[in-house]
């Protein structure tokens, strides 16, 4: 199985998407509060990582066990029926023609509201 990036919760209420900007695969869709990554999409090249102001990305070995549940829960983003769709989202091939989901996974949905921190 190939490796990843992973977004983590820093992300979540923030969605900053610099991150968006820099990833040459267009790899990382946004959601309703958070975004994800694409793990059979990216190419691993760490872009992501250090445009984050919040440091919500991780590379998947570098994961803090606080975050750990991440690694499934982007995958899960893409593999899973999200709620109100037909069909899971698989490989959308690119997040710009994509456009917002509009929807989380359970785990994202169910984080209480943080505050988000001033630009
Ligand atoms: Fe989120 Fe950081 Fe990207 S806050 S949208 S992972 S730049
Ligand atoms: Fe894109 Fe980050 Fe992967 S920039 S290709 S999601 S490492």
């Amino acid at each position: 199985m190939s490796m990843t990036y992973v977004i983590g919760s820093e992300c979540v209420d923030v969605m900053d998407k610099s991150c968006v900007q820099e990833c040459p695969a267009d790899c990382i869709y946004e959601g309703l509060r958070s975004l994800y990554i694409n793990p059979v999409e990216c190419v691993d090249c760490g872009a992501c990582r250090i445009a984050c102001r919040v440091d919500a990305i991780y590379y998947e070995t570098d994961l803090p066990d606080s975050e750990l549940a991440h690694l499934q829960d982007n995958a899960a983003f893409f593999a899973e029926v999200l709620p109100g769709r037909a069909a899971a989202l698989g490989e959308p091939g690119g997040a710009a023609t994509l456009g917002a989901v509009g929807v989380d996974t359970p785990l994202i949905a169910a984080m209480p509201a943080r505050n988000i921190p001033a630009h």
